[in-house]
């Protein structure tokens, strides 16, 4: 990023009155929320997040699809929102037309200000029932004991090299909390119909929530500048958003350390983290701001 990169687009920014604001990973990642293309740490080090998100992953193996998930709203729920998250909400402050629009499934953007985010791939605080779609209350994170838990019986993935044995099962920062055991785990049981309860995200393979879909495809369309952040735009029809915009004429700002396929449609591309890049235009955009 370079100072007359930074300048143009503290002057778009400065110059709009409905920007969206479009989300992915990279978001959250320096609030220590790993990517979905980010290399696994721990017991799922083994698995393609690729592969494990998705209706025929639940399918097949249940506990090991919500125990992964489980793992990721621990996670999240440990994590705090970072200084981009909070220049999103300062932008959105200064700005009440904007409209934040998220692939994220975390909740920091609510919880770094921004109420109400376009959530286009669900929330990992959203659990419902796989068959009847019922919403299902979410689990305590508190361990239901303190005995280790039972090995789960299911195929070859998480035996053999690492047992869960109860001494030290999230490693690391994790390993200070008291915490339910990192590994498969069966599902709940829906109360009305007694199916399995799912994440309430959407998987590979699933249709969007259409409401959030025409809402995000509505501001994109009628935006002034749309600010793209930490997404590798690989996924559609999530990715198609910036191109929306870029289409009807808005001017696509992107912030992102590497080149991405939306770099090409770019009036301005901001290489670097957003946590740093965000509140710089911030202060760039309305010198004196309170970037978060
Ligand atoms: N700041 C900004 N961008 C970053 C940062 C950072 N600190 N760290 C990483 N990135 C960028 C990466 O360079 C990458 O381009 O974030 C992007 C993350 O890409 P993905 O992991 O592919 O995440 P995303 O684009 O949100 O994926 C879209 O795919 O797997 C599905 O449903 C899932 O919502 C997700 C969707």
């Amino acid at each position: 990023m370079t100072g007359p990169e930074l300048a143009e687009a503290g002057r778009l920014l400065a110059a709009a009155r409905r920007p969206v604001v479009f989300t992915g990973a990279g978001m959250s990642a320096e609030s220590g929320v790993p990517t979905f293309r980010d290399a696994q740490t721990g017991l799922w080090q083994r698995y393609d997040p690729q592969e494990l998100a998705t209706p025929a992953a639940f399918r097949a193996d249940p506990a090991l699809v919500w125990g992964w998930y489980e793992a990721r709203r621990r996670g999240v729920r440990r994590a705090e929102p970072n200084p981009g998250h909070r220049a999103v909400a300062a932008i959105a402050a200064r700005l009440p037309d904007t409209v934040v629009i998220t692939q994220n499934v975390d909740d920091l953007h609510e919880r770094g200000g921004v109420p109400a985010p376009v959530r286009l791939h669900g929330s990992l605080f959203a659990p419902r029932c796989s068959a009847c779609a019922r919403p299902a209350p979410l689990p305590s994170d508190l361990p239901p004991s303190a005995d280790p838990p039972e090995p789960h019986d299911g195929a070859e993935p998480h035996g053999g090299a690492e047992p869960h044995d109860g001494a030290e099962p999230h490693g690391g920062a994790e390993s200070h909390a008291p915490e339910a055991h990192d590994g498969p785990l069966d599902p709940p049981a829906c109360a009305d119909c007694g199916a399995p309860v799912r994440p309430g995200v959407v998987w590979f393979g699933e249709a969007l929530p259409s409401a959030a879909l025409d809402a995000a495809v509505e501001a994109a369309s009628g935006c002034d500048l749309l600010l793209t952040v930490g997404t590798s735009a690989l996924v559609h029809p999530a990715a198609e958003i910036p191109l929306v915009a870029a289409r009807l004429g808005a001017p696509v700002v992107q912030v992102n350390p590497v080149p991405t396929p939306l770099d090409a449609i770019c009036a301005v591309n901001l290489r670097g983290p957003a946590g740093e890049v965000l509140p710089a235009l911030v202060r760039a955009a309305w010198p004196g701001a309170d970037a978060g």
